[in-house]
């Protein structure tokens, strides 16, 4: 019996032996699967973690720019044009053929006005905004209105300072102002075809000067970004000329056309043109200017003749 007993104690336990083991491997297998889903879990969620920390950064942080032209470059003779669609901002108003924007975008020229003219209408500039100037950093001066920033508020300088204002600005001034806004109507109406009879001057048209001093005013907040023809109805091509150096003469103070698919910018520099169709297909901002002064002058034209003023002279 005891051989049976024991064979049967041996057969009972190699039985357990082989459901023990059975289970074992069930259990080591269910660890196993357990433990790889575990992994892949885990792997997903820091995949999706890191995922989203990119789309993050990407859609809040990144800042798409490019530079359209830069300070060192020289853009001459030839204006270098980038055209883009028009917006349909030009449609609520009244349309006047050879003048209002059929094609549209922005352009750069460093031919149109020199060095030297750009040199003589920054002392020009600094001469006008010395005699006043707004206390936050960014001071306007329009030559037509005689519009001038002081402190939080503006003065008629032809009025404020009469006769006297002929020690300030000569008929030079003037003719140069005159020659440089021809020159600038010209290449306006050639790069977008226009027949520059039917463009004129509007308001306001004035010099700035911008540092970084902070915003004392709203007057002063210049970076906000803006449309010109929502801004100022009227204007239907807007210029810039600049009249000092980016980089040298002053840091931050670029203009930069804000596009859907990113940021473009123009440095400034001392004769420099810069001019686009004032729809808001041509959204901008000018940076803060972060060190310096930069200085510049705004020549706008419109279509509209009731909206046309004279070139600015002196009273
Ligand atoms: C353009 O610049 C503004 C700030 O100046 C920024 O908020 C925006 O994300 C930029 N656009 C692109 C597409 O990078
Ligand atoms: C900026 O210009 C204002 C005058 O508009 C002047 O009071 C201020 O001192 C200037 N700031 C700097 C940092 O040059």
């Amino acid at each position: 019996m005891a051989p049976v007993r024991q064979r049967n104690a041996k057969g009972l336990n190699s039985t357990e032996i082989g459901r023990k083991i059975k289970r074992g491997n069930a259990l080591r297998q269910g660890t196993a699967w357990w433990t790889s889903r575990g992994l892949t879990t885990l792997l997903l969620v820091i995949l999706c973690m890191c995922g989203s920390a990119t789309w993050l950064y990407v859609t809040l942080d990144s800042d798409i720019t490019e530079t359209l032209v830069s300070q060192r470059e020289n853009v001459s003779p030839e204006p270098r044009v980038y055209f883009i669609q028009c917006s349909e901002d030009y449609e609520n108003y009244k349309r006047y053929p050879g003048c209002t924007p059929q094609k549209c975008g922005r352009a750069v020229a460093d031919g149109v006005v020199t060095r030297e003219e750009a040199q003589a209408l920054k002392r020009l500039a600094e001469r006008g905004l010395q005699l006043a100037g707004s206390e936050g950093g960014a001071s306007i001066l329009d030559l037509h209105s005689g519009a001038l920033s002081m402190g939080p508020q503006f003065v008629n300088i032809y009025r404020y300072f009469g006769e006297q204002i002929q020690d300030v600005f000569t008929q030079e001034d003037f003719q140069l102002y005159r020659d440089v806004r021809k020159r600038i109507q010209t290449v306006i109406a050639e790069t977008f075809g226009l027949d520059q009879t039917l463009m004129y001057l509007t308001k306001p048209t004035f010099f700035s000067r911008i540092n970084s001093t902070i915003a004392k005013t709203q007057h002063d907040e210049y970076w906000h970004p803006h449309i010109d023809k929502v801004t100022y109805g009227s204007f239907d091509y807007t210029s810039l000329l600049y009249l000092s150096d980016y980089g040298s003469d002053f840091t931050g103070g670029r203009f930069v056309f804000m596009d859907q698919n990113g940021n473009k910018t123009v440095e400034p520099k001392a004769g420099r043109v810069s001019y686009f169709s004032s729809g808001s297909e041509n959204l901008h901002r000018v940076e803060k200017v972060t060190w310096g002064t930069r200085y510049a002058i705004t020549v706008s034209f419109t279509c509209d003749p009731t909206q046309a003023i004279a070139d600015p002279a002196l009273p």
